[in-house]
């Protein structure tokens, strides 16, 4: 069976042609991000005129890529909820609008749905149940994946997301929008025990995670030393905040896995192309002789590979839209 995917949750215009949930045969990813560093973060006004600039071509060029047509797809599947609603809102229109032109099956696919989903396509042997950390710009969550459609959350952010934490923590210290990818490679020439930061356990939950204090304690350093005329040792403060952020998710996450007796884990979202993450999720899980999957570095971003894997699951488990579908801004995955 073949999706066509569309993702426009946030900056990125995505689209992919997937092959029964598993083997990608195109994903193109147009990138916003140019236009939004000079802002220090993304505008969301500006973020849905460029969806509405690159829709059609990245569509088109996702089709030709897989050397296809529309004549080829069996269904169309596309994010219409979490993230910026004008963004979705345009990935949701264009594909109501093909589905109707095509009398293809229209497919709603919850984007931390489809972040998971990036995982089968890294491994193909990967089946649910698995536990799942999703770590992304907007989201921190510990997910039990119970079946590929039937989800349950366990542990959740009560405040920032990780990655916000991570983009907020490097703009202090100066580093361009986003910063995440950028203090992860700053870190690793620093020392990572040289500044003690806070990893606040969170009253009346062994797993949910709260981010804005580790976030503020990084920008009172810096507004600090500013005010003091000091220098800040940026390589030190991004190893140290790393380490702090990474220990915190790990602490949590496998207080879970043990806890609810799982021994298959999973990560997802952007910040699971963090270097030190992956490899303490490695060091951990081999400890204890567990399964890890994690996606491919391409896969942990946004993209529309992982709503064409997910998609497929969607599909089979008859998860099909009318063409009144609409996006949502947030929602339970
Ligand atoms: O999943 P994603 O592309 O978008 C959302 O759904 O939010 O995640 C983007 C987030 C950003 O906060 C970005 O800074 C972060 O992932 N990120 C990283 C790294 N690469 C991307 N954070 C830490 N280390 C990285 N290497
Ligand atoms: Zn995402």
């Amino acid at each position: 069976m073949l999706i066509l995917a569309i993702e426009s949750s946030c900056d990125e215009t995505a689209a992919a042609v997937v092959k029964d949930g598993r083997t990608v045969l195109s994903s193109v990813v147009a990138s916003q991000i140019e236009k939004h560093k000079i802002y220090g973060g993304v505008v969301p006004e500006i973020a849905s005129r460029c969806h509405s600039k690159a829709i059609v071509g990245v569509v088109d060029q996702a089709l030709t890529d897989a050397c296809v047509t529309l004549k080829d797809i069996n269904a169309i599947a596309v994010t219409y909820a979490p993230g910026l609603i004008g963004s979705l809102l345009v990935g949701v229109n264009f594909a109501k609008g093909l589905s109707l032109a095509t009398r293809l099956p229209l497919v709603p696919v919850h984007h931390i749905r489809s972040h998971i989903a990036a995982n089968y396509i890294t491994s193909a042997k990967l089946t649910p149940p698995f536990l799942c950390l999703v770590v992304s710009g907007g989201h921190t969550n510990i997910i039990e994946v119970k079946d590929y459609t039937k989800f349950h959350i366990i542990g959740k952010t009560r405040d920032d997301a990780a990655g916000e934490a991570f983009d907020k923590a490097a703009r202090t210290m100066g580093m361009p929008y986003p910063g995440g990818i950028q203090l992860d490679k700053i870190a690793e020439t620093g020392n990572e025990n040289a500044f003690v930061l806070p990893k606040p356990q969170v009253a009346g939950s062994k797993y949910d995670f709260s981010f804005s204090g580790l976030k503020t304690s990084v920008i009172n350093k810096i507004h600090n030393a500013n005010q003091k005329n000091e220098a800040v040792h940026i390589e030190d403060l991004s190893a140290s905040f790393r380490k702090t952020a990474v220990e915190y998710l790990i602490e949590n996450f496998f207080k879970a896995a043990t806890d609810y007796n799982y021994k298959t884990l999973a990560a997802a979202g952007g910040v699971c192309a963090n270097s030190f993450l992956r490899k303490r999720l490695a060091e951990e899980c081999n400890n204890r002789n567990w399964n890890l999957y994690v996606p491919e570095l391409s896969l942990c971003g946004d993209n529309a590979a992982m709503v064409g894997a997910q998609g497929y699951y969607e599909f089979l488990s008859g998860n099909i839209a009318g063409l009144d579908l609409n996006a949502y801004a947030t929602k339970e995955i």
